[in-house]
């Protein structure tokens, strides 16, 4: 892996220029005064830190990743790429296009003014139950570093600062804002920290964020051993901490604790506080200074302050946004299953099948949110190549048993009002959410003249019958539909999540009747009571009339039995996968496992595109012809899946987690218990858990089929490198992705039975054989000795075996070492 600090530049000149920016960070540092070094370390609002014009440095604005650059607005008045999500990246198993996505958003973050990028996220997927796992990228810690180190290189390389997060063990979300983890150091070493020290090594990332949890005890925004003395100091990390959002909760224990920002301001431990706790002589003043220091020198970086060269002084040239989105869509799908190439699809007709088929579901929920310019469903992808008349669509079954944020048909616009009644502003919004801060009210609005928000417009039904409307969020609501009002009263706040605005579940308030292709006027009004002090977070909610569910089976099984090919798109929604909550099992919702089976019972040639973040069970998929996971695929979906049904590209990604059913997996407990959640499995997480339980997953880690099969040839290793050989033996060109796992030559019950050690992606016509050589990291034979506390080379014979999946390995070599 290699380094990038900056663009046309040799050793010697970024040494140089790095002795020259310590010494504008040193200069700029001696020229601030207490009160002030005290305000930099505390966000200005949001998204920003305070700028300081005397001593030239300029406001560091950070921005929400890891899919795009959604900037300091909750908007769609400022879109950004939309990418698929961290799953998907990692499903792709190719270091090189994380660092092209990584340069994509960093020219994004530079469009928009952004210098700092809040990711990549790299906590692993522990147990499936986690519900933000699609904004991580694997099991595995291994593929997890490479895939994140990419990421981080790609970003810096344009010149934008990461903070890669969360650091660390933030796997779930039950309870995230007091959990304590309690990992044993080996787990942590081997596991949990791996990716964040990989990435550390190998791309050095200029930002950190600790995360809301604790870990054995000690929440992560005051940890002083797992900060100050690993990262920072076994590690040599020399990058900003910045404090995930409201996670910062004392003023000595963070800053003593290695924290260096807290966020968001203007209201943190930080700020006034911490410049009294220094004249109190509670703080030290040279922990100030330390946390200055490095938001000086990440200021300097990124080009922000005065008389500092920043890192990347000639910017890579300009990408193809929605070319890019499309291209790691496609490389990301995972084909599972294809019986008697059932893809791609062979000519005839086409039955589109689910709800996600047209309103599908791009991203998952939460902060990773951003707003695309536009979403291709794959119902706009497959009706852009198949021929006319070829393609008939079906809704089949609906996975949306809630309310969801009122979108499809909805034209809305919020009107601020004074108290008198006066509009005061107004402002295009891109769906009914509403998440602003002081800094999102639209011009002319000021928190203390603003009295309410309305979001008002119109609504054009796609169906016939009863409607339901409902609300989001806490405080004085309004809901008129049509000009009849449903709701006039206080909702209550959910006192323990800061949060809860975002992540709570709709309340419906209301049901109208209505014509499809009639438009009518809709308005919810929100009076706001505390502005700044509180976001303006509320949401105007919709579902359509609730069909048959038997019915809506029926309709797709008769336009099944009518096309050549069925092809079904199932979904997660945003109550099943999202920041905020975890999954309580890994059903598909609704009735989308019966939909499934009757289609397939109706047409033997049934295809399957599960769209989800992370592993759901598909119970029919021996029934079904061929199996796609498309993830959550970024704005350019249906293009790709397009690009990949029609055989134009194949399918590339590979799993990089197992997928499995609830009731086998290894780990499921997320819930923690008098607060605690214990990793009692050590280091058997994923497929390490499911090989000690001698389980067979549904898909083995590593799976996915392309469109040409591989035989592999020959391995050959010295115990450093590995040399396989391996023939495209199918009909096309393809890629493969080549696995390479190490196993203890004597099994040992303290180790995994393999782990995986490196990869690479070859590519071959039909017939050719291709050779390839990867490194085998010293650390892959490592394990941590935790009566030494320090890593211990396990010296030995080992398998070195190498394949398509971790269940599916072709040639094996035995090294000592
Ligand atoms: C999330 C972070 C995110 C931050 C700012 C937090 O709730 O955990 O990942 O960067 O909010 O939106």
């Amino acid at each position: 892996m290699n380094t990038v600090h900056s663009f046309h530049r040799g050793g010697a000149d970024v040494a140089q220029a790095e002795r020259a920016r310590e010494a504008a960070v040193e200069a700029a540092l001696a020229r601030l005064d207490l009160d002030t070094k005290a305000r930099l370390l505390s966000g200005q609002d949001r998204w920003s830190l305070p700028g300081i014009p005397e001593i030239g440095l300029k406001s560091l604005v950070m921005s929400d990743g890891p899919i795009g650059v959604r900037g300091v607005r909750w908007s769609a008045d400022d879109p950004s790429i939309a990418l698929p999500s961290p799953t998907a990246l990692a499903a792709t198993w190719d270091q090189d296009l994380a660092r092209r996505a990584g340069t994509l958003l960093a020219q994004e973050a530079r469009r928009k003014g952004v210098h700092v990028l809040l990711a990549p996220t790299v906590n692993l997927h522990r147990s499936p139950l986690g519900g933000r796992h699609f904004e991580a990228y694997s099991e595995d810690p291994y593929l997890t570093g490479v895939i994140g180190a990419g990421y981080v290189e790609g970003v810096q390389s344009g010149g934008v600062g990461t903070t890669v997060k969360h650091f660390v063990a933030n796997d779930a979300e039950t309870d995230r804002f007091t959990v304590n983890n309690v990992i044993s150091e080996r787990a942590l070493r081997e596991v949990y920290l791996a990716p964040f020290e990989a990435i550390v090594e190998n791309a050095h990332p200029w930002g950190i964020m600790t995360a809301y949890n604790a870990v054995n005890g000690t929440t992560m925004s005051e940890h002083r051993y797992l900060v100050n003395e690993v990262l920072r100091g076994e590690w040599g990390f020399d990058g900003i901490n910045v404090s995930d959002w409201t996670a910062a909760r004392s003023t000595k224990g963070a800053i003593e604790g290695g924290l260096d920002v807290a966020m968001p301001g203007p209201q943190t431990v930080y700020g006034p506080a911490l410049a009294d706790a220094v004249r109190a002589g509670e703080v030290e003043r040279a922990e100030v200074d330390k946390a200055v220091r490095n938001v000086l020198r990440l200021a300097a970086r990124v080009g922000i302050l005065e008389d500092a060269e920043p890192v990347v002084t000639h910017v890579p040239g300009e990408i193809d946004g929605e070319a890019l989105a499309r291209e790691i869509a496609r490389r990301a799908f995972v084909l599972v299953r294809n019986e008697d190439g059932a893809l791609p699809l062979r000519p005839g007709k086409v039955a589109l099948i689910g709800a996600a088929a047209r309103d599908a579901r791009v991203m998952g929920g939460g902060s990773a949110t951003v707003f695309p310019t536009r979403i291709v469903s794959p119902l706009d992808g497959l009706a852009a190549v198949l021929p006319e008349g070829a393609l008939s669509y079906a809704v089949g079954a609906d996975p949306r048993t809630e309310l969801t944020v009122a979108d499809q048909g909805f034209e809305l616009h919020a009107v601020c009002r004074d108290a008198d009644g006066a509009v005061i502003g107004t402002c295009g919004v891109p769906n009914g959410q509403i998440h602003w801060t002081d800094s999102d009210l639209p011009d002319g609005v000021t928190p203390d003249r603003l009295h309410s928000v309305e979001l008002t417009g119109t609504f054009t039904p796609r169906d016939t019958g009863p409607h339901t409307f409902g609300i989001k969020g806490a405080g004085a609501f309004v809901l008129a539909i049509d000009g009849t009002t449903y709701y006039e009263d206080v909702q209550l706040r959910d006192e323990d999540d800061p949060f809860s605005g975002f992540f709570s579940a709709p309340v419906p308030r209301g049901q109208a009747e209505l014509t499809a292709g009639e438009a009518i006027e809709v308005s919810l009004v929100h009076v706001v009571d505390e502005v700044p002090a509180d976001d303006i977070t509320f949401t105007l909610a919709h579902q359509e009339p609730l069909r048959d569910p038997d019915e809506l089976i029926a309709e797709a099984v008769d336009a099944a039995r009518a096309a050549d090919t069925a092809v079904v798109v199932v979904a997660t929604t945003d109550r099943v996968e999202s920041e905020g909550y975890d999954r309580t099992d890994l059903h598909l919702p609704g009735r989308q496992n019966d939909l499934v089976s009757a289609v397939a019972a109706a047409n033997p040639n049934t295809v399957v595109i599960v769209n989800s973040g992370a592993p759901v069970e598909l119970p029919w998929r021996d029934e079904v012809a061929a199996v796609l996971l498309s993830w959550f695929a970024g704005q350019e979906c249906g293009a790709a899946l397009a690009d990949v049904l029609t055989g134009a590209h194949e399918p590339g990604g590979r799993l990089p987690t197992t997928w499995g059913s609830f009731a086998d997996a290894p780990v499921t407990q997320v819930v923690p218990e008098s607060g605690e959640l214990p990793y009692a499995e050590g280091v058997f997480i994923g497929y390490r858990a499911w090989e000690r339980e001698g389980r067979s997953p549904a898909y083995a880690f590593g799976h996915g089929l392309g469109y040409t099969d591989w035989t592999y040839e020959s391995v050959t290793s010295d115990g450093t490198t590995a040399t396989v050989r391996l023939r495209n033996s199918g009909e096309r060109a393809g890629r493969e992705v080549v696995q390479v796992y190490l196993a203890p030559g004597q099994p040992d019950t303290e180790r995994p039975t393999r782990w995986l050690v490196a990869f690479a992606g070859v590519e071959a016509g039909p017939g050719e054989s291709v050779e390839v050589t990867v490194g085998l990291p010293r650390r892959a034979f490592e394990v941590w000795d935790e009566g030494n506390n320090t890593w211990s080379f396990a010296k030995g014979s080992y398998e070195i075996e190498v394949g398509r999946s971790i269940a599916d390995r072709r040639v094996r070599t035995t090294v000592n070492v």
